[in-house]
């Protein structure tokens, strides 16, 4: 393995830049070059491809975002995008991969893999949507993020006696609503993975107010359904006054949380062992607080299990 390239894909993660910085430092320290793709596997087919160097990845592996910048490439699911790519992996001498992404972008770094170019994937995405592993890198960044706006919101919600719909990320999946909502206290937490009744909800804003709750906090996983019609039904079958917050991209924003460095920078250090070791087709993952690697296709075959326990556990303590 002489010279390693390393691009961010998908939607950005906060902790990204640490395991970028990872990889470029474990890479050079072993006497590797390491080639940063900018722009994702839109990048890779334009051969958008620099030198990283030491100071390179000085100063980032505090900061949100991703200095090689990311893209949703379609060109590079097609034929003629993948050839492109190897294409010009093979002008610049590339000899193996390290895709920072989510499932997506692992489909990319399969299609690679399968024409012989020996990639890592790690998992970056704040959806923590990946079957295979506990978490991924900058989930408990952005379930710190939406915390931090559940507090300040409840604040207002006591004092006008109102409900709150708190809209967030999560593309399919419910966890940065179920973290953030247990987390956050919240009475009610609607997520894709769970049948929900707005009856329930009404009943247990209305149980609150009467026994001198201040607050009724309802965290909404995006797509579940729309949160000003939610808020209109409520305000019709309880009388209380609901009001709507979009958190948005605010989510993906900001710098990484401790646990998103270490994980980035531990599985940064990995990827380049794995790669020294000839290894390909693999994706990183933490598994019990470990890291474990596992093969791309297996992992990304995996169905995600949804923490049925912590949801009604949120449910009861927030009585
Ligand atoms: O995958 C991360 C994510 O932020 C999802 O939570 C959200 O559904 C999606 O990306 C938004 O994508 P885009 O950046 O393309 O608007």
């Amino acid at each position: 393995m002489k010279t390693i390239g390393i691009l961010t894909s998908g939607g950005d993660a906060p902790g990204m830049n640490a395991a970028l910085r990872a990889v470029v430092r474990m890479g050079i320290f072993n006497g590797i070059r390491v080639m940063g793709i900018k722009q994702g596997f839109e990048g890779l087919i334009e051969g958008y491809i620099d030198d990283m160097t030491l100071p390179s990845v000085a100063d980032i592996i505090h900061r949100g975002g991703t200095i090689l910048k990311t893209a949703r490439s379609e060109a590079f699911m097609t034929e003629e995008g993948l050839n492109k790519a190897l294409n010009v992996l093979d002008v610049f001498n590339i000899d193996g991969l390290v895709v920072l992404g989510g499932d997506g972008s692992f489909k990319g770094a399969k299609s690679l893999s399968n024409a012989g170019i020996p990639t890592i994937g790690i998992p970056c995405t704040i959806d923590n949507d990946l079957a295979y592993t506990d978490y991924t890198i900058g989930f408990f960044t952005a379930v710190e993020t939406v915390v931090e706006a559940i507090s300040k919101i409840r604040d207002t919600s006591s004092s006008h006696g109102r409900a709150n719909i708190i809209e967030v990320m999560g593309r399919h999946c419910g966890d940065i609503a179920l973290y953030a909502g247990l987390a956050g206290g919240a009475e009610s937490i609607i997520v894709p993975e769970m049948d929900y009744n707005i009856d329930k909800i009404c009943e247990k804003a209305m149980v609150g107010r009467n026994r001198g709750k201040l607050h009724n906090l309802i965290i909404l996983a995006e797509g579940v359904g729309d949160p000003f019609e939610i808020a209109k039904t409520i305000e019709a079958k309880t009388g209380i006054e609901t009001r709507v917050t979009v958190l948005g991209y605010l989510q993906r924003g900001g710098t990484p949380t401790t646990i998103d460095r270490i994980y980035a920078s531990l599985m940064g250090k990995r990827a380049v062992e794995l790669l020294m070791d000839n290894k390909s087709n693999r994706v990183l993952g933490i598994k019990c607080n470990k890291i474990i690697d596992l093969d791309i296709e297996e992992a990304l075959n995996m169905e995600k299990a949804f923490d049925v326990d912590m949801y009604k556990t949120a449910d009861i303590l927030s009585l």
